[in-house]
């Protein structure tokens, strides 16, 4: 496995392997690596002939106050994981190569659907998050990209993103890994003790209740959501950011539940800001 630190490097070799009609698969992280990762990982390897990871933590998708110097790392973890899992070629840059210090160009969309969910709180996260996905597609240059749907606005600011810049790349969603006791895999389940980790199930069993009411045909949006509200309301140390139905690509709030709405959520468990979702009449999300 190659482990490169430059764009030049990165460059040369998607290079050789394009001239040799290979295809290529980036799938873009910030380290700290679990299984949910390496599904990703194993879905490139699936669909492509080369996988590039790149384990970057961007500075431009943290606000002020958030969790940018704690937030988790350990690389030679990643390595191994990725080793492991067949990954061809790390990318692993230094916040200078990615943001010079004159850098002054950002990428975002201009209209309210970053602002939605996780934008309502976080103003400036999927500004960032754009802005560095747009680098990393013009340095890997991939045929395709793999995102985690846990991240579920993530991926489709990121779809239309793609498809309003035209970019050649095609963009792949890929469902949530779960602990065996529900909990979505994140990187962040790392800050929580062992009171809080307990704690946290309450995300999944509020997308439980969802699931199940959708099933069962509750087409009340508002009905819906009040009772995912009230499960994670019954824990002590969760505090609701949002839980909100919106339409599953537009991002736009939704009065009916019908197939394609997302469900989605972002709860503090103490400190730490948790995130599941699912969408409407699909099983596996
Ligand atoms: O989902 C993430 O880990 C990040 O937002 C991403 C897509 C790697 C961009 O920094």
């Amino acid at each position: 496995m190659i482990i490169a630190e430059s764009v030049a490097e990165v460059r040369a070799q998607v290079k050789a392997w394009k001239r040799e009609g290979l295809r290529v698969g980036l799938v873009p992280t910030m380290g700290y690596l679990h299984e949910g990762h390496a599904s990703l990982v194993e879905k490139a390897r699936s669909l492509c002939d080369r996988t590039v990871v790149s384990v970057f933590v961007n500075p431009a998708q943290f606000g002020p106050g958030e969790d940018l110097e704690s937030y988790p790392r350990d690389f030679a973890h990643d390595c191994a994981l990725l080793e492991e899992k067949g990954c061809d070629m790390v990318f692993h840059p230094d916040a200078s190569v990615m943001y010079p210090p004159d850098f002054a160009t950002y990428v975002e969309l201009c209209s309210d659907m970053p602002r939605q969910l996780c934008g309502k709180t976080r103003p400036i996260h999927f500004r960032g998050v754009c802005t560095v996905v747009t680098k990393l597609f013009n340095i890997v240059t991939p045929d395709m990209a793999f995102f985690g749907r846990k991240d579920a606005q993530q991926l489709a600011i990121i779809r239309r993103m793609a498809r309003d810049l035209s970019m050649d790349v095609e963009i792949v969603g890929c469902p949530i890994v779960r602990e065996a006791d529900g909990l979505a895999r994140s990187s962040r389940n790392a800050y929580l003790d062992a009171r809080e980790r307990a704690a946290a199930l309450v995300l999944s069993r509020a997308v439980a209740v969802g699931k199940e009411l959708a099933a069962q045909g509750e087409r009340d949006a508002r009905a819906l959501v009040a009772a995912m509200r009230a499960v994670i309301e019954a824990e002590a140390l969760a505090r609701i950011d949002y839980v909100d139905a919106v339409d599953g690509v537009t991002m736009q709030p939704v009065d009916a539940i019908q197939d394609g709405v997302l469900v989605a959520m972002a709860v503090y468990i103490g400190k730490t800001r948790l995130l599941d979702n699912f969408i409407v009449g699909e099983g596996a999300c």
